[in-house]
């Protein structure tokens, strides 16, 4: 039976780099595995062609797909449309649209880039963490949200930070299922000290640790987390938190391991549907160049193969395709170092599908 994969490629760099996943996915056919892939619009792509950032055949695609690549939205042209005609806006619906709550964004360090991290290399060797991250609820989606004039004709704006235990249940729970597959220990990051939101969230992690007694739990607030991220991130295995920590921790994350152009995610919910998509954006000032990183996006289809489609044999497989590359000394422009080799995205890709066949 031949899978059937929804690409989005989006703007910026992202039609380059959604290129590289599509020759990566076809070229598996190799290894028995079968898809067929189709494309949809998203983003300000999207808002071009149709005025609508998630149009209603993109939905209708993505209905029909067992999974969905999305590469990357966005772009100064479209910073000043009103919110429902934003690229971003259409990135959220489709997470929303099939509650893709269970957002893993590993953080890994892969050896040979340990000099193009922003950190000093022993500090960063052997790093492997995960970011579970809630992706929605929270502050993102949470009613009341807007910007609206008071008695006095003063503006003012509101979003609203929300969570109810089930949400919180069910993501912590994805932490400690992941953390059993790993180092077992999972670090929950809130703000407890100050935020009813947090409170209860903390509650709830602690309730749910009883189910996993063999995870080590321990909870940090938000902005020692971020210190910690910087300061000895080889202290981390299993991060879960809420929308918007999340978002900005696994920034913080991607550049620990020399580039936000090499991580990639998954967003899943509890059947194998799931959204994946490099955690960098669209790189407009690169867009068209040639020169973007693949990486991030054929990790992606990694993490696909390993979450949609029960293929951890082809996940691996990518993944040590990867490892190869990077030490045969094959870099993007945005891991190189002065003196080595930069190589072009569809270079970077072709040697990524070549490196299938030298890897076992
Ligand atoms: C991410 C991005 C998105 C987010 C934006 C593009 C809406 O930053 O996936 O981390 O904030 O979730
Ligand atoms: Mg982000």
């Amino acid at each position: 039976m031949a899978y059937s994969i929804a690409v989005l490629p989006g703007d910026g760099i992202g039609p380059e780099i959604a290129a590289e996943a599509v020759k990566l996915i076809e070229a598996l056919s190799e290894f028995g595995f079968e898809a067929r892939i189709e494309t949809g619009l998203i983003g300000g792509a999207a808002v071009d062609a149709t005025g609508d950032p998630l149009p209603p055949e993109t939905i209708a695609l993505c209905d029909a797909a067992d999974a969905i690549l999305l590469a990357a939205v966005g772009g100064p042209k479209y910073d000043r449309l009103p919110r429902a005609q934003r690229p971003e806006t259409g990135l959220l619906r489709l997470r929303a649209q099939y509650g893709f709550f269970a957002n893993l964004r590993p953080a890994l360090l892969y050896p040979e880039l340990a000099e193009a991290s922003s950190l000093k290399a022993e500090k960063v060797a052997g790093l492997d963490l995960l970011i579970v991250r809630e992706l929605t609820g929270g502050i993102y989606f949470g009613q009341p949200r807007g910007i609206f004039t008071g008695e006095d004709g003063e503006r003012y704006a509101v979003n609203t930070q929300r969570y109810s235990e089930s949400e919180i249940r069910r993501i912590v729970r994805v932490a400690f299922e992941a953390a059993r597959r790993r180092g077992r220990r999972v670090c929950s990051v809130d703000k407890a000290n100050v935020l009813e939101v947090s409170e209860l969230w903390r509650e709830v992690v602690e309730a749910v640790h009883a189910d996993y007694p063999d995870v080590e739990l321990s909870h940090m607030l938000v902005d020692n987390a971020a210190m910690q991220l910087v300061r000895e991130p080889k202290q981390f295995d299993v991060v879960v938190t809420g929308n918007l920590f999340g978002d900005i921790l696994s920034d913080i994350a991607a550049m620990l391991t020399g580039s936000i152009g090499m991580l990639p995610s998954a967003s899943l919910r509890s059947d194998a549907k799931g959204l994946y998509e490099p955690v960098h954006g669209s790189a407009p000032d690169i867009a068209g160049q040639g020169v973007a990183n693949p990486l991030a996006t054929l990790l992606s289809v990694a993490m696909m193969l390993r979450h949609s489609f029960d293929r951890e044999d082809l996940a691996a497989r990518i993944e040590r395709a990867v490892g190869r590359v990077l030490a045969d000394g094959l870099r993007c422009r945005d891991i190189a170092r002065p003196g080595e080799t930069v190589v072009g995205t569809v270079e970077m890709g072709e040697a990524v599908r070549r490196a299938l066949h030298e890897v076992d």
